[in-house]
């Protein structure tokens, strides 16, 4: 129960240390995730990890493979587990939530159908990899992301169907989003350049750290020589892009006939 086939929560005991400073909740996906859970006063968090995104005043129960993660999580009520197999009787709360954590479950159907068995709504937030357009540092540094965003995430319309998912609801990603994953910095490319930030992201912890450090390299010789501003003039105009991340929703409101 505390090991994924992909050896994630490993991956997470690795680099969840000081995950939290880079991490920070946006306020903006707080609010929409917030209003999907619609006043549910019980919510597990599947997938927790710090504790982003949980809704203020709710009894939030937090799931997590990882230990190193799970301490670094403020709540009270801390379980260890994977999401395939949650520990908890059917119907045990009002909402499930699932953020930025579907990709690296070892049986993504399974996962879902318990996030259905425990509770009566599910709000669950991931990328569609079928989406373009794709960030400019897949498709100009490190290619060798797609091959490895392809493999673990699902495409959208899958999960939706899998979920039985009433309500898809786009969140573009502003320029100044808070929470330090790999997409928050498209138009801050300085960023990419931090191996505190570099650290702080699943997917540049997975890829060998010598073609990192390259990619980084060229990026920086880039920005000096003002080349990548150049090509990247469209984008420092903009104030949010729509990269395809979605929040699928799933289940009655909690609050109706409550
Ligand atoms: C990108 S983090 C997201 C954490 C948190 N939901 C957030 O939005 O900040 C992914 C989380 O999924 C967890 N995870 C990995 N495998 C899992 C599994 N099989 N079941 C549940 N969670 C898992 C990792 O340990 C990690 O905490």
């Amino acid at each position: 129960m505390n090991s994924a086939s992909d050896g994630t929560p490993a991956v997470y005991d690795r680099i969840g240390t000081g995950y939290r400073d880079i991490r920070r909740p946006d306020p903006r996906l707080h609010a929409l995730i917030t209003r999907a859970l619609d006043g549910a006063r019980s919510v597990v968090n599947v997938g927790a990890g710090a504790g982003s995104y949980e809704p203020v005043g709710a009894a939030v129960t937090a799931v997590d493979p990882s230990r190193v993660m799970l301490d670094q999580h403020p709540g009270a009520a801390k379980v260890k587990a994977s999401a395939d197999a949650l520990p908890f009787p059917d119907g045990s709360f009002d909402a499930a939530m699932a953020v930025m954590t579907v990709h690296h479950w070892p049986d993504l159907r399974r996962g879902l159908g318990e996030l259905r068995r425990v509770a009566r709504r599910q709000v669950v937030f991931t990328w569609d990899p079928v989406f373009r357009p794709e960030l400019w540092l897949i498709e100009e540094y490190l290619p060798e992301i797609r091959e490895m965003e392809h493999a673990r995430f699902t495409p959208l319309d899958v999960v939706a169907e899998a979920l039985g998912a009433h309500t898809v609801l786009p969140f573009p990603i502003p320029h100044d989003f808070t929470d330090g994953f790999q997409i928050a910095y498209w138009r801050r490319p300085e960023a990419y350049l931090d191996p505190a930030v570099r650290l702080a992201s699943s997917t540049f912890a997975q890829l060998p750290p010598a073609v990192v450090e390259a990619a980084a390299e060229r990026l920086r010789g880039d920005l000096a020589s003002g080349a990548w501003h150049r090509r990247h003039a469209d984008l420092l105009g903009r104030s949010a892009v729509d990269y395809g991340y979605r929040l699928l929703v799933a289940g009655p409101a909690p609050t109706a006939g409550a």
